[in-house]
């Protein structure tokens, strides 16, 4: 008996794409699911190296294709995603993406919003702003995308101490472990455990 088709997730990264490598090496050998593609809008992401690795394809775009045509989402389109996910991708998602993806697409945050996030709260910014506020816990947010930065439905927050001597980089690396031990396990049980996200 022919075998269903596995299905598709489809990565957004626009950095160094550690938690892409992370789901690019959960899902290498899965028997249900892979990494069709990665997408990038930084030609200098290191994450595109990291899907090439792996062989996956890794498309670059601009922001007049992301926002202004339709040229991003057919191509997209074309790998048949049952999950999108932002791993560490920063720009706002256009509405053509929101409409065409209800519920299928997922960001991961390094804070426990719904503080530490919004616009301009990304990488060494998040960590800075709880270590100056002196907060005794930090962690993670997966959480489903919509309209407005970092504000879509939860999905899974998972918490790390912040000490007192912490650096923000010191807590980013703490931060950045949780990240990489639940992102391929929040992303595995979405698609096996639900058929509509
Ligand atoms: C991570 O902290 C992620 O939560 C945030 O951006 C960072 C990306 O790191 N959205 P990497 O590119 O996956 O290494």
């Amino acid at each position: 008996m022919k075998r269903p088709d596995k299905k598709n997730i489809v990565i957004f990264a626009s950095g160094s794409g550690s938690n892409a490598q992370r789901l690019l090496e959960h899902f290498e050998h899965h028997p249900e699911i892979r990494v069709a593609a990665l997408f990038s809008n930084n030609p200098k992401a290191y994450a595109l190296k990291r899907a090439e690795t792996y062989h996956v394809p890794a498309l670059l775009f601009s922001r007049d294709e992301f926002y202004n045509s339709e040229k991003v989402l057919e191509q997209v389109k074309s790998f048949h995603p049952d999950l999108i996910v932002l791993a560490g991708f920063l720009w706002l998602v256009p509405q053509n993406f929101l409409h065409t993806f209800p519920n299928k697409i997922i960001n991961i945050h390094p804070a426990l919003l719904p503080r530490y996030g919004g616009k301009g709260m990304h990488g060494i910014n998040v960590h800075t702003a709880v270590v100056q506020a002196g907060d005794k816990q930090s962690g993670i947010t997966i959480h489903h995308v919509n309209a407005e930065y970092d504000k879509g439905e939860f999905i899974l927050q998972e918490y790390c101490p912040v000490l007192p001597e912490d650096t923000p980089e010191e807590l980013a690396a703490r931060v950045l472990q949780l990240e990489h031990k639940h992102l391929p396990e929040v992303v595995e049980k979405l698609l096996l455990e639900k058929d509509e996200l």
